[in-house]
């Protein structure tokens, strides 16, 4: 039997009308499903289930480790906390680079085996042609370019893209070779924020999401770990916004439990059970 989805359900369409009126578009990532539901009842626009779950839930220092299985099962708790949000699952490190017909059967499983509704794929106009295939098969692709952590090692550190002319030109021509192949969408993440507002009034359907590339893209994204301020404390980007700061809540919450278990204080009588 059929879920029969939601009315107003997000869509790839979403993204594309809001860039046809200006209206901005709102993305945070997730990786669980009771954040994801949060988030949903906020009204974001779209949630992007990153491989930064590599950093910040499962603590390698990049996002090269993380499996394809690993990404499935964290979409697919996304999926299930989703009403309304556009849910895009994030493409981890091999599991479309060595082959087109690679990279069809996993972004095909995100689909059929969590529920997502699109996937990310990093890398400028080299991976066009896997891109355009992927599309073709009927499934919506986010671009990703500028700073690509899974090529963290060939840029040799977090370096911010397009400050100079070779780069700004491999940036503006991968963008507007990412639309022509079909995308809905491309995140430009960490580039100078001039490039980014020229490949956002360079591209007509392609909405720019960016993360550390200035106020002029079609709209936002953050690692929901780091907007809420858990993360490690030597990670502060100039970009981020930190929106809150919970280790402190956590942690007082969690010395209280101890003390109170300690003492014998927890639990007491009204959280325990009677016979009868
Ligand atoms: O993995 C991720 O969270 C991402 C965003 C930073 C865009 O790719």
């Amino acid at each position: 039997m059929s879920r029969t989805p939601q009315k107003k359900k997000n869509t790839v369409q979403t993204f594309i009308n809001k860039k046809a009126k200006g209206e901005k578009i709102t993305v945070l990532t997730a990786y669980d499903s009771f954040m994801a539901s949060l988030l949903d009842k906020a009204g974001i626009d779209a949630i992007l289930v990153g491989d930064s779950a590599a950093n910040v839930i499962h603590g390698y220092t990049s996002t090269l480790p993380i499996s394809m299985d690993i990404m499935l099962a964290h979409t697919a708790a996304v999926v299930r906390g989703t009403q309304k949000a556009l849910v895009i699952a994030d493409m981890p490190f091999l599991s479309y680079q060595p082959s087109v017909e690679t990279a069809i059967r996993n972004a095909g499983r995100f689909l059929k085996e969590s529920g997502s509704e699109a996937v990310k794929i990093e890398g400028g106009m080299e991976m066009v042609p896997t891109i355009k295939r992927v599309i073709e098969c009927g499934i919506p692709v986010m671009g990703h370019i500028g700073l690509t952590p899974q090529s963290i090692h060939r840029f040799g550190g977090p370096k911010v893209q397009g400050r100079h002319d070779k780069s700004r030109a491999y940036l503006m021509e991968s963008a507007l070779a990412l639309q022509d192949a079909g995308c809905f969408s491309i995140v430009l993440e960490l580039m100078e924020t001039t490039i980014a507002g020229e490949i956002t009034q360079a591209l007509d359907t392609a909405a720019t999401i960016g993360i550390g590339a200035g106020p002029d893209c079609d709209g936002q994204v953050l690692v929901i770990n780091d907007m809420l301020g858990l993360r490690d404390e030597h990670f502060k980007p100039k970009f981020l916004r930190e929106y809150a700061n919970l280790p402190p809540i956590i942690l007082n919450a969690v010395k209280r439990y101890i003390d109170d278990v300690t003492r014998g204080d927890f639990p007491n009588e009204n959280e325990s059970y009677s016979s009868s």
